[in-house]
Formats: C-alpha cells, sequence, structure tokens
C-alpha cells in the first residue's frame, strides 16, 4: 500500500478503516435524519475530503455548504475567536445543520463557530467529526458522531495538512511535531504509489 514508512511516523487509520468508518457513518445520519433535508457545513479546508466521502454515502436529500475562517494563530489557542473570511452562502435558520470537521482539538474554534451558527436560530445543530483528540479538549463539547478517538499526535492525511500540503493522503499519519516543523519533506515519500 505505501512506501516503508520514514522514521518518526507511523500509520494511524489505513485507506480501508477510514473508508469502513466514513461509510458507517453515513448510513448512521442517513438513518438519524430520515425524513428529513440535513445540510452539512464544513470549515475550509481540512474537512473536505472527509465531507466527500461522508456526503456521498447519505442518501437523502442532503446539501452542502461552507464556511472560511481565519484563526489569529497565537489567540486562537486561547479564546478560539475566529474572523468568518467567507460565510455560509445559504440562511440555516429552520434548518437541520451538521457541522463536518475533520479534527477537533481544543475544541475551542468550533466551540466559537457553534456558538455563532446557533444564533441563526438552525432547527438543530449537530457536530459531526473525523477525529476526536478529547485529550487535547479545552472547551466543553458535545460531539453527536465521532469516527475514530485521536491521541495527543500531529495528525497528517485525508484532508489534515501539514503546511497545507499532504491533505490528498488516501489514509492518515501520525507525525512527531518536530518532523512537521524542521523536515516536512520527511513525507514526501507518502505520496509515491
Ligand atoms: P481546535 O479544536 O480549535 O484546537 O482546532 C482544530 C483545528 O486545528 C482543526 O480543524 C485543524 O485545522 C487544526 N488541527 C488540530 N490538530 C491537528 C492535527 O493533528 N493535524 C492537522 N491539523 C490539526
Ligand atoms: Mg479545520
Amino acid at each position: 500500500m505505501m512506501p516503508g514508512m520514514p522514521e518518526g511516523m507511523r500509520v494511524l487509520r489505513t485507506r480501508d478503516e477510514i473508508v469502513a468508518r466514513v461509510t458507517a457513518l453515513g448510513a448512521e445520519i442517513e438513518r438519524d435524519y430520515a425524513g428529513r433535508e440535513p445540510v452539512l457545513v464544513s470549515v475550509l479546508k481540512g474537512g473536505i475530503v472527509f465531507l466527500a466521502d461522508l456526503f456521498r454515502g447519505i442518501n437523502l436529500p442532503a446539501s452542502i455548504d461552507f464556511m472560511s475562517i481565519s484563526r489569529y494563530e497565537e489567540s486562537a489557542e486561547s479564546t478560539g475567536v475566529v474572523r468568518i473570511l467567507k460565510d455560509l452562502d445559504h440562511d440555516i435558520v429552520g434548518r437541520d445543520v451538521i457541522v463536518v470537521e475533520d479534527i477537533i482539538d481544543t475544541g475551542l474554534t468550533l466551540s466559537y463557530l457553534l456558538g455563532a451558527l446557533r444564533q441563526r436560530e438552525p432547527a438543530s445543530l449537530e457536530v459531526c467529526t473525523l477525529l476526536d483528540k478529547a485529550v487535547r479538549r479545552i472547551a466543553p463539547l458535545d460531539i453527536r458522531y465521532v469516527g475514530f478517538d485521536c491521541p495527543d499526535v500531529f495528525a497528517v492525511g485525508y484532508g489534515l495538512d501539514a503546511s497545507e500540503r499532504f491533505r490528498n493522503l488516501p489514509f492518515i499519519v501520525a507525525v512527531e511535531r518536530s518532523v512537521v516543523e524542521n523536515a516536512p519533506d520527511l513525507l514526501l515519500p507518502l505520496l509515491t504509489p
């Protein structure tokens, strides 16, 4: 499936594990929202790979919409306050909204966003995340759908980036933070088919 893992890396979730889990999540959402028309909201860009696969597994008249935010790097760690760079295209008042995330870490960003979305009075508001780094949680969150629990590692692939690269890996690797920061090119062999 892939060449030898470079040092400081290990596979966290294989492509097969991801496919199986995402399919199961889609089926679960399909059951829970039967008779309704949920809108899946993704925060660019990390969640889009997961969203694309999840969405195709939900056989309901569902729609998708996107937001883009900028995190004030330092302060985001402490407050989660973000600036909305691109808002949703459509109103969510009275809609069944599912926020689809790649990974929830401290939860600060998402907690702030959920507050902003709740003010728009959706009929319901739930969260679906591929990875849940629960050990890092600062802002308590009620997450309805979780793909996989994630240890306190830096995860890359399947939408998750290391400085904007490697989102297109079909699997997820756990990478030492020092590798990501000092020698991110060590991940390049992973892109080899
Ligand atoms: P937080 O939950 O507010 O701390 O921030 C979550 C966001 O940080 C995610 O949506 C990702 O964009 C980013 N992030 C957190 N942990 C990781 C990781 O392990 N790999 C890649 N991005 C991450
Ligand atoms: Mg994100």
